[in-house]
């Protein structure tokens, strides 16, 4: 996957793009009903945009969605590529490469996750205020595109500060009680052990998912400022005396998508940018 690679998705994509969105969404499991609210609309399937990969996972869609949201200009991919699907890290983070080379500035990344934090409850919404990369693999291992980002790019603020506070701020405006916390990527497919959930807790996990790291270290190192929004879809192994299941992931989302909508369009009507 190289430069060429996105220069040639992104022509693809500007030939059928109307206006020039700087804010990008990313929609998780059971989370990608957000595009639907999308006005004016143009949608591209990834089937039909050069090197782009096709997902694979029930309860997503694979398409780009363009046009206005919250009277702001967004990009959202409906649907995103996980390291568990058998594709490479390059595949997993070259839509973020994508949305870079349109001129995004912002995105904002959502995901379902398990709860490793006992005071969490399924249902919760937690702002993302760092992470814990347990992948084994760095997505910007390879040859560094010095157009985008320095070959040892600081993580430290990964997760945008100020828009951590504007999230915060915008639940208290709607009333909506939100968690923060350390979201830690791991690859999947299969959900943690119990006893690896005990030791992601000592570690300083607070939910766990199978996604999102990749897509935010990408966005990181090209200077794109970063909102990550975890959906507690279920409490992670052990916690509850019960076996876990991708339908409850995708039932709890459905259940809390009021709340996640609202709140990510408030977030989006009011983005500091
Ligand atoms: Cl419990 N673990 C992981 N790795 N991903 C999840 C999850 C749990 N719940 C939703 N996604």
């Amino acid at each position: 996957m190289n430069n060429t690679a996105v220069q040639e998705a992104s022509s693809h994509i500007q030939e059928k793009m109307t206006t020039t969105p700087k804010i990008g969404l990313i929609l998780g499991s059971g989370l990608g009903v957000l595009g639907e609210k999308i006005k004016n609309q143009i949608t591209i399937p990834y089937k039909d945009i050069p090197h782009f990969p096709e997902s694979t996972v029930s309860g997503h869609k694979g398409q780009l969605i363009i046009g206005n949201l919250e009277g702001k200009q967004v990009v959202a991919m409906q649907g995103r590529f996980h390291y568990y699907e058998g594709y490479s890290m390059q595949q997993v983070t070259f839509p973020v490469r994508v949305m870079k080379h349109l001129g995004i500035e912002s995105v904002i990344v959502t995901n379902a996750a398990g709860g490793i934090n006992t005071s969490f409850s399924p249902g919760n919404l937690m702002v993302i205020t760092d992470h814990i990369n347990n992948m084994g693999i760095n997505p910007l291992i390879g040859k560094n595109d010095d157009q985008s980002g320095v070959r040892f790019p600081d993580m430290s603020q990964a997760y945008d500060k100020e828009y951590i506070k504007h999230a915060e701020a915008c639940a208290s405006k709607l009333g909506l009680s939100i968690k923060k916390g350390v979201y830690v990527g791991n690859t999947g497919p299969a959900y943690e052990t119990p006893a690896e959930v005990r030791m992601l807790r000592l570690l300083g996990g607070d939910a766990v998912g199978m996604s999102t790291v990749p897509e935010v270290m990408v966005a990181a190192h090209a200077g794109i400022r970063v909102l990550g929004i975890s959906c507690i879809s279920n409490m992670a192994a052990g916690i509850l005396d019960q076996p876990l299941t991708h339908s409850e992931v995708i039932e709890t989302t459905e259940k809390v998508r009021g709340d996640f909508l609202n709140f990510l369009k408030e977030i989006i009507n009011t983005l500091p940018q």
